[in-house]
């Protein structure tokens, strides 16, 4: 497990920072009012390459790996959570072709979307499928040349702005988790459109829509991998997709902890700061404690992927602490707040109501202790 970073993983921590600082903090708190999906700013990211870091440099990425990436995505989340969820999933976005493409799928999407030049989704979930996406009915029928989508994925991340959906279907006639296949599916495709908008509790700078294929005929070329292959597929690229929200829900725990600070420092009760007070002192060492070790689960996950090790369980380990210390952070720190912290002012209420959904989506916290208990018992 490595303790230090190095001196790169340390530049792109440093970049990061700064671009989230300058970029996304002084905006957040109105894009978050007026649900503003940042689109510029998540071009800009693109040619940062900060969308493509698990993607070599041969195929258009930034090459600078998972660890970097759970550093940089602590970043951006801490300034903008919302910003942090797009980041993660269009990361997690290159991972299908990246890991199951052929050549030329690779060097017609994957390198554009690693650079940037393209924002990917992920469309898994549908009303019927959420934990369970082995009873997902979503049907592409081999019409071969082509496949002939209908059905209806709900709660996509940035699906309104998307241009490649990678996109889970049931394609033979098995049951459950068998008999799925991985498509890419570019916008535009006719048969294909947005659906609604969630209206959202938080993450509202971040975009969340239901995506609808009627009769949409999607080329054989656009086939991930083999038929039967969609689930596998979908698996691994969440494994790497809980280590960004592992990293996301650190980067929220981490501003809980600075505004806390801060304010314990300045709010004044009883003649003294707040935080002379034990009771708050104990709530800021709780909050810091828990957010170190987060980090370092996170990093072990992320480290282990970069060494190509299995690293499931260890993903799942720190989407599920991680995600319940960010929850945990922001009930603290707006307890310190107190009444401040409960009204539109102080950051800590955006950050409460970011926080909640890092223990659901990317499989809920009792999805996690599923896959962690298996593995743990598989002997
Ligand atoms: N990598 C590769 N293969 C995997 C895998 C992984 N991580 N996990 C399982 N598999 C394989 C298994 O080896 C098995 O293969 P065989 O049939 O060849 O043995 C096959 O997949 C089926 O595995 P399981 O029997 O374990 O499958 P299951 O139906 O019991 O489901 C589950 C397991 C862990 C509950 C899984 O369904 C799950 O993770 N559910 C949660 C779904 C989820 O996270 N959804 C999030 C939506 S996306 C999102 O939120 C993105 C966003 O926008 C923020």
């Amino acid at each position: 497990m490595p303790h230090t970073m190095t001196a790169e993983q340390e530049m792109v921590r440093l970049m990061a920072r700064d671009f989230a600082r300058k970029e996304l903090e002084p905006l957040a708190a109105r894009r978050d009012r007026e649900e503003i999906f940042p689109a510029d700013v998540i071009r800009k990211m693109g040619t940062l390459g900060l969308l493509g870091m698990m993607v070599p440099e041969e195929y258009g990425g930034s090459g600078a790996g998972a660890v970097s990436y759970c550093l940089a995505l602590q970043e951006i989340a801490y300034s903008c959570a919302s910003t942090g969820v797009t980041m993660s999933v269009a990361n997690l976005s290159t991972e299908p072709l990246l890991k199951f493409g052929n050549e030329p799928q690779k060097l017609s999407h994957l390198v554009r979307l690693a650079r940037g030049e393209l924002l990917g989704c992920f469309a898994l979930t549908e009303p019927g499928a959420g934990s369970d996406p082995g009873s997902l009915q979503l049907r592409a029928e081999d019409k071969g040349d082509h496949y002939l989508v209908n059905g209806t994925k709900v709660f996509i991340t940035h699906g309104a702005y998307a241009d490649v959906v990678n996109l889970i279907a049931r394609t033979g006639p098995e049951k459950g988790n068998k008999g799925l296949s991985a498509f890419i599916v570019e916008r535009g495709t006719p048969g294909f459109c947005v659906g609604a908008r969630e209206d959202k509790l938080g993450l509202r700078a971040s975009n969340t829509v239901e995506l609808i294929f009627e009769d949409c005929r999607v080329p054989r070329e656009n086939l991930v991998g083999r038929p039967g292959l969609g689930f596998k597929i979908a698996m691994s690229a969440l494994d790497s997709g809980r280590i960004g929200i592992a990293s996301q829900a650190i980067g929220i725990g981490r501003a809980c902890l600075d505004e806390s600070v801060k304010y314990a420092h300045e709010r004044r009760q009883f003649g003294r700061a707040i935080g002379s007070f034990q009771a708050i002192q104990w709530m800021i060492a709780d909050m810091a404690t828990g957010i170190e070790a987060a980090h370092l689960l996170t990093i072990t996950a992320a480290d282990r992927k970069d060494r190509e090790l299995p690293f499931s369980k260890e993903a799942s380990m720190a989407k599920l602490f991680a995600s319940e210390t960010a929850n945990r952070a922001s009930y603290l720190a707006l307890q310190i707040h107190g009444g401040y912290g409960y009204t539109k002012e102080f950051k800590v209420e955006r950050l409460y109501r970011d926080a909640r959904a890092t223990t659901i989506y990317e499989g809920t916290s009792e999805i996690q202790r599923l896959v962690i208990a298996r593995e743990v018992m598989k002997g």
